[in-house]
């Protein structure tokens, strides 16, 4: 039986993830409904990709009998009402990075999804992605020997972007793009907690940071710096540094089609889509799709790969981050 998916928001990633989970073939994943703050948006949408069902609402759609699974593509500061209102419906989530403005709101929005007994995931799409895949199998069979450094960069040019900017969109780096870099570095040192954390970063006058370098150490005398950037195009790869070889992720590090172990490449094309797409490689959210599907079939209600410890350990490294840059949001004061 084929995964019914509800979109919730009729915006840029929602267009492009609905794009994505038609690279999958209809037997396995399906786009059922569509649900936006007006009807008209979703209406758009429903026509734009042939989906049956348009809602006005986002309530709608969680009274929906017939979906197996919610993607949440809208903005960062309405990730936990919209989380909450899908979860208390007994509804399993897909939900954006990040997956919640600070750590007290994932903290929510996993009780929830526990106490109603649902799946959730953060769509951290980069862990689902082939080459991802095989940097943890390098990683796992101790391809690069001990680990030593980990360095990863993510800048684009964004300031013509509102909600890249302004704070009551949950604008800023860190939670935009900075957090590609941070769950990449949790991924290499397989979740544990970084003894120290040093940032340093620059604010735009909304308040919320354009540029932040991050610096990290982990036990056993282990490294991770990362920079991000919502202002200048910075290279954009990732390197993983141990005491014998170094893997290393060309452009584009948040969404890999290429890798590089000990100066050895090899290619991992993402599908074309069958409409332009917003964001660069964005077929690959594929991957993750299948990865919820196949969590769906078996039960589970948090995947291996990108487990709820994950986003709690994200979450209360961007508050740290946030809190030695100087960005607080109105989330923060409540
Ligand atoms: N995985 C990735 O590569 C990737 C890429 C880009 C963004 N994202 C994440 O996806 C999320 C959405 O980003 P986007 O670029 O798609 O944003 P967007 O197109 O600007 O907005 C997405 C949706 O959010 C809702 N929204 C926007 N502004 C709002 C406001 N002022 N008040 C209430 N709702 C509002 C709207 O839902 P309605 O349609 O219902 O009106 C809109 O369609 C963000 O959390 C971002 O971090 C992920």
């Amino acid at each position: 039986m084929a995964t019914r998916w509800g979109i919730c928001g009729a915006g840029r990633i929602s267009h492009d993830f609905t794009v994505a989970l038609k690279t999958l073939p209809t037997e396995d994943h399906q786009v059922v409904a569509v649900a936006a703050r007006k009807l008209e948006s979703a209406q758009e949408f429903a026509r734009k990709h042939s989906i049956s069902q348009a809602y006005g609402s986002y309530e709608e759609l969680a009274r929906d009998p017939n979906i197996d699974v919610v993607y949440i593509g809208v903005i960062h500061p309405f990730h936990l009402s919209t989380c909450l209102l899908f979860t208390n419906a007994k509804k399993n989530v897909l939900c954006e990075k990040p997956l919640a403005m600070n750590s007290r709101e994932v903290q929510e929005i996993l009780a929830s999804a526990k106490k109603n007994d649902v799946f959730l995931m953060e769509a951290v799409w980069t862990r689902f992605f082939p080459a991802s895949v095989e940097i943890r199998r390098l990683l796992a069979q101790g391809e690069v020997g001990d680990l030593k450094m980990v360095r990863a960069e993510f800048g684009v040019p964004l300031m013509h972007v509102p909600r890249a900017t302004q704070k009551e969109l949950g604008g800023g780096a860190i939670l935009d793009i900075g957090i590609y870099c941070l769950q990449f570095i949790c991924m290499v040192y397989d979740g544990e907690k970084p003894e120290c954390i040093q940032a340093t970063g620059i604010c735009l006058d909304t308040g919320v940071d354009e540029t932040v370098v991050v610096t990290l150490k982990f036990s056993k005398n282990r490294m991770a710096v990362f920079s991000c950037s919502s202002v200048v195009q910075l290279p954009n790869d990732a390197i993983i540094v141990g005491t014998k070889g170094t893997i290393k992720v060309p452009a584009h590090m948040w969404c890999p089609t290429s890798l590089e172990v000990h100066g050895k490449g090899t290619q991992y094309p993402v599908p074309e889509p069958y409409l332009p797409l917003n964001f660069l490689n964005s077929t690959g959210m594929r991957y993750e799709a299948e990865e919820v599907r196949q969590c769906l079939l078996k039960g589970l209600k948090e995947s291996a790969v990108m487990p709820h410890a994950d986003s709690r350990l994200l979450a209360e490294l961007e508050d740290e981050i946030r809190k030695q840059v100087g960005v607080v949001y109105s989330q923060d004061r409540q």
